[in-house]
């Protein structure tokens, strides 16, 4: 397994970088832009391995996909269905590709066989068969709810669905297969989770509602529709941009600006966060930025002081979660995360990966079967971690490093390039 060494910050952070392109957002464009007429655009595409396995992903389903360095364009397959009557999909490691291209599919007279790598076939897909079946298409899932998933799409009808955890991967896929259904779709969601297709469902002229049921819970219902292309430009990640940030926040005297950050209030958690521990960020104008607004975002370090999470904030920080952990141990007082349970089914079961790596740095931290207890501040002390092959636990260690009083052996490195080529190069570049 390769790994990669991180050593201690010898002065603070200071400059104004760039991260990578949204991964969410990209995957969007490129599967609403096939389910569309016309051509898509999406600008600024994602360089993310895992967006790759989107373009592959809709090639092998017969789109037409054209990359041009950052600039791709879809042609749609819009209401004739995907080209090819039974694909072999390989999604690489990219849960969103697998969960969304499943409401993608649905609703066409295809079939489809969709699997991935070893990482991906760990995870759960009954999440998605499920209300995907209750709409009439036919899915399996193998052994334990796993991939691969054999498909066959339907006449589907429209269906109310609570969905049984907070996950935007599922509410997208129904949401999409919603829109070949024979009458309206309502989800129900636990909390609100990201809501990038429903505002490029809108953008493409979708009919689509977002609200609040009766009894308070985020609510959203999408009218069978046809979709338009549109040109999507993508933002920067903001979780890609999270560990530069968190990594600013931690290094004593750091300033940081880090340009064009997606700023979507369904993604902005972590800024959140950082300021209720003490950091200091400003953010500029984001306008109304449609559909997606962005920004400058500027942190400088402050002592910080730790904070409770629950359930309802967690969507909106899940994949910085891990980063939240190890403000936590430079924090005074205690970081108290709850109802985090979905930690447990990303790339790697991250609350173990997390509680694990911190405890072998001399970090103050507790499992708990929802989330975590850090208490702080405690020093950390140089060592070897493993990721797990998962990218948001390599840059979380990689940070660590940054504070440690010794260098951090980060095992499982290469994983970054799921979503942040370059990342120890942009790090490296701000130090
Ligand atoms: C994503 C949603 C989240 C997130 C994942 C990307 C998306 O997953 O963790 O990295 O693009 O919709 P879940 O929907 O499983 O919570």
């Amino acid at each position: 397994m390769s790994g990669a060494q991180v050593l201690p910050a010898s002065r603070p952070i200071r400059g104004t970088a760039s991260v990578p392109s949204d991964k969410a957002i990209s995957h969007r464009g490129a599967i609403l832009g096939a389910l569309a007429r016309g051509t898509t655009v999406v600008r600024r595409f994602s360089g993310a391995d895992d967006c790759g396995s989107t373009l592959g992903a809709l090639r092998a389903l017969g789109a037409g996909v054209e990359r041009d360095g950052e600039t791709v364009r879809i042609d749609g397959w819009g209401a004739r269905g995907p080209a090819v009557a039974d694909a072999v999909v390989e999604c690489g490691r990219s849960g969103t590709t697998m969960r969304l291209l499943c409401g993608a599919l649905a609703g066409f007279a295809v079939s489809a066989t969709l699997s991935g790598d070893p990482q991906l076939r760990a995870r759960p897909m009954e999440r998605v068969a499920e209300p995907l079946r209750l709409m009439g298409a036919e899915v399996a899932t193998a052994e334990g709810g796993r991939p691969p998933i054999r498909l066959t799409g339907a006449a589907l009808r429209g269906i109310d669905y609570a969905l049984p955890m907070a996950s935007a991967q599922v509410k997208s896929a129904v949401l999409l297969a919603g829109l070949r259904a024979d009458g309206p779709t309502t989800i129900v969601e636990p909390s609100a989770t990201r809501d990038h297709t429903e505002r490029l469902l809108r953008a493409m002229g979708a009919t689509i509602e977002s609200g609040r049921d009766a009894d308070g819970r985020p609510c959203i219902s999408v009218e069978p529709s046809s979709l338009g292309a549109v040109e999507v430009i993508v933002p920067a990640d903001p979780s890609s941009a999270a560990p530069l940030l968190v990594a600013a926040a931690l290094v004593p005297g750091s300033d940081l600006r880090i340009r064009d950050v997606g700023l979507n209030p369904t993604r902005a958690g972590l800024l959140a966060a950082l300021i209720r521990m003490g950091a200091r960020v400003e953010v500029d104008d984001p306008g109304s930025g449609a559909p997606e607004p962005a920004g400058m975002v500027r942190i400088e370090s402050r002592p910080l002081r730790g904070i409770a999470v629950g359930a309802a904030e967690v969507p909106a920080m899940i994949d910085e979660l891990p980063l939240l952990g190890l403000l936590g141990t430079q924090a005074e007082g205690t970081t108290d995360v709850r109802g985090a349970e979905e930690l447990r089914v990303k790339e790697s079961d991250r609350i173990a990966v997390l509680v694990k790596g911190l405890r072998d740095l001399g970090a103050d931290i507790e499992e708990l079967p929802d989330g975590f207890v850090v208490r702080g501040p405690a020093p950390l002390r140089g060592g070897e971690v493993d990721a797990a092959g998962d990218h948001r636990m390599a840059m979380a260690f990689a940070v660590a490093g940054l504070i440690a009083s010794g260098p951090v052996r980060v095992r499982g490195m290469e994983s970054v390039g799921d979503s942040f080529p370059g990342f120890l190069d942009a790090l490296e570049g701000l130090r």
